[in-house]
């Protein structure tokens, strides 16, 4: 189904970009500017660039860049109806729907968060509203849920039939394969589908752009015989290492807080969270993926792993960490009293005494110490060594070496250690890593991933060219038609320069608009959009850098100067292939005065040029 072009609008001018952004990606204020990491490459220092004034963002790390909708399409691999639907959802503006009745454009994921949409739904309402959901509402009430967390969360009840959802969604007209699909039935081998959750409290699990994208379902009688949790399945929109539970709820709280508190269980989430502490995620039964954390250092580098005091619980904290401080995000650890869990501890003793205990949270230093104190280790000199190789242990995983030096101070401290014992220690460490990943040992670390496009292949682009396009994106029509007064689209030698500054000359010519943001996803070449979007976070390229962002200088002035280069350069190029074809026609017994003529054309301009005339003055030729 085709989205018209006023709605397309409708919807960018409606999604603030910096909010769409610096929902997914920490953002800092930077001059005129936010500026952060890339979420579409590895980088440690920010070059992640996104303009309120502009709508648009650029990285100058990996060349990407464009609007609020290639944003969404890129960060959330979608198509572009998929990121305009996806935007327009969020902002609460209606779309012509989208069933399988009338499926045409519309893509299979799309089909499948629809139907999850459905879903969540239909579970909620049976929560809610049906005689039937009364005991589950009753069970997730006794938990201490108020109304308020389960609507925020969507949480419902899967009816105990074996085709009520099936049937439910066969009637808002889903296919039963999707169904399959999104992991709400199951085919029997006479070819009926039956619903994939029965008679469970279902907690949605939703992406981080808000979407449910899976179902934990727990038990609700004991006599249950299958698992306390069953899980969605994997399905093309839901992968469980890439998915925290509470982080779409969470994020804005997070980066609010710069910190993030990890907990195991859906359950505990929504304690927590009820209790006013909202920057919580939980990991929801699978162990910690490098993933999850990725998506977390996206919010914040500084994370809180609250651990139940069991002896699985501090090994599974105990491996968060590593992959916390692998992942170059700093990691503290609170622990729970013996025998309970977030949610028991926040039901007994309320949120102020959950946030006491965030703030007795300890250094992973302190905590692996504490783990062999605890085991009463470390009375021994043996059980001390253990200890403290541990503890180095971590500090060798993180790859940020003035992190490294910091720790390894903090551990000759501790331990009155010299810190010379450690560093080799750290040394011989490092050394085994990299062999294992197949480095010499000693070896320099293995260098940051190059950026993800290869810019080699690309010719640079001459600065006179730049400023040119430039002033046609700052200065919109009026300077773009002055421009082509006095240069011609040949003048340009860079392809992606031409093929923009032509792009623009005909928009400029049959007067449509020209808001970079509105035309970037009118521009086919990933290397004009890329262009587009460098060039609007790029200074002119002007000799003297006063540091400042979009300095004030009038696109006409900037363009004035650029001119005169690239006409000039023109000149001199058309010039020299005269005079070969003036040879070869020469050579082949060819009149050459028409050459001739042409070279005194040419080269008179060109003097006028280098005497200071401009080239409308000096009379363009052509
Ligand atoms: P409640 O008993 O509802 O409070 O759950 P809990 O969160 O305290 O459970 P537990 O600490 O046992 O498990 C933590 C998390 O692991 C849960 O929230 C689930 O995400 C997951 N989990 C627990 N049991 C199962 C199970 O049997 N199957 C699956 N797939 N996941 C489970
Ligand atoms: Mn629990």
């Amino acid at each position: 189904m085709r989205i018209p072009p006023e709605k397309i609008d409708e919807i960018r001018n409606a999604a603030d970009i910096v909010d769409t952004i610096g929902a997914v990606v920490k953002l800092k204020k930077r001059g005129k500017n936010f500026i952060g990491l890339c979420p579409f490459h590895t980088e440690k220092t920010p070059s992640f660039n996104v303009s309120q004034d502009r709508q648009m963002y650029h990285c100058f790390g990996c060349g990407v860049g464009g609007n609020v909708i290639t944003f969404v399409m890129e960060y959330e691999k979608l198509t572009f109806v998929e990121a305009v639907r996806s935007l327009a959802e969020r902002l609460g503006i209606a779309l012509p729907a989208a069933t399988d009745q009338d499926a045409g454009l519309a893509s299979e994921q799309e089909q499948l968060y629809q139907v999850m949409r459905l879903a969540g739904k239909y579970f909620y309402t049976a929560l809610t509203e049906s005689a039937e959901g009364k005991p589950a509402l009753d069970y997730l009430k006794d938990r201490g849920f108020t109304p308020e967390t389960m609507k925020t969360f969507g949480l419902g009840y899967a009816p105990n039939s074996w085709d009520g959802f099936v049937k439910h969604a066969t009637e808002n007209g889903f296919a039963t394969a999707h169904l399959e699909k999104a992991g709400l039935a199951r085919k029997r081998p006479d070819g009926t589908y039956y619903d994939y959750f029965r008679g469970r409290a279902m907690f949605p699990i939703f992406s981080t752009a808000g979407k449910v994208i899976g179902f934990g379902a727990r038990k609700l009688r004991e006599d249950d015989p299958l698992a306390k949790y069953i899980n969605s399945p994997e399905t093309p929109i839901y992968n469980k290492s890439r998915v925290l539970y509470g982080l779409y709820h969470a994020k804005d709280a997070v980066r609010e807080a710069d910190s993030a508190i990890l907990v195991e269980g859906y359950a505990d989430l929504l304690a927590v969270f009820q209790a006013g502490i909202k920057n919580i995620v939980a990991s929801s039964g699978t162990a910690l993926t490098v993933d999850q954390i990725q998506l977390i250092s996206r919010s914040t580098k500084n994370i809180t792993i609250v651990y139940d005091a069991d002896s699985a619980g501090s090994k599974a904290a105990l491996r968060g960490v590593d992959l916390i401080l692998a992942s170059d995000l700093d990691v503290r650890v609170a622990s729970l009293p013996e025998g309970d869990d977030p949610d028991s501890f926040v039901r007994k003793n309320g949120g102020a005494a959950f946030q006491a205990l965030l703030e007795r949270s300890v250094s992973f230093i302190d905590f692996i110490s504490q783990a062999y104190e605890k085991q009463g280790k470390l009375s021994t000199p043996e059980g001390q060594a253990l200890a403290v190789r541990t503890i180095v242990q971590s500090i060798a995983s993180m790859k940020d070496e003035l992190k490294q030096n910091f720790y390894i101070k903090q551990v000759a401290e501790k331990y009155k250690i010299y810190e010379s014992t450690l560093f080799r220690e750290l040394e011989r460490l490092r050394g085994d890593t990299r062999r294992r990943e197949g480095g010499a040992p000693n070896a320099a670390p293995p260098r940051q991933s190059a950026p993800v496009q290869a810019r080699t292949s690309e010719a640079p682009l001459p600065t006179d060219e730049r400023n040119l396009v430039h002033a046609m994106l700052e200065g919109g029509a009026p300077v773009i038609t002055e421009i082509f007064a006095q240069i011609v689209l040949e003048d340009f030698t860079h392809p992606a320069a031409r093929s923009l500054a032509g792009f623009l000359q005909a928009r400029a010519l049959k007067e449509e608009p020209l808001d970079p943001s509105a035309l970037v996803n009118d521009l086919d070449d990933p290397a004009q959009k890329k262009l587009v979007s460098e060039l609007l976070f790029s200074k002119y390229q002007v000799r003297l850098d006063d540091g400042t962002d979009f300095p004030q200088a009038d696109p006409r002035k900037i363009a004035k100067d650029s001119i005169v280069v690239l006409r000039k350069n023109a000149l001199t190029r058309m010039m020299k292939e005269n005079q070969l074809e003036m040879k070869s026609a020469i050579s082949r017994g060819e009149d050459g005065i028409p050459y001739l003529e042409r070279d005194r054309q040419m080269s008179a301009e060109l003097k006028q040029l280098e005497q200071g005339a401009h080239p409308a003055e000096s009379g363009l030729a052509s």
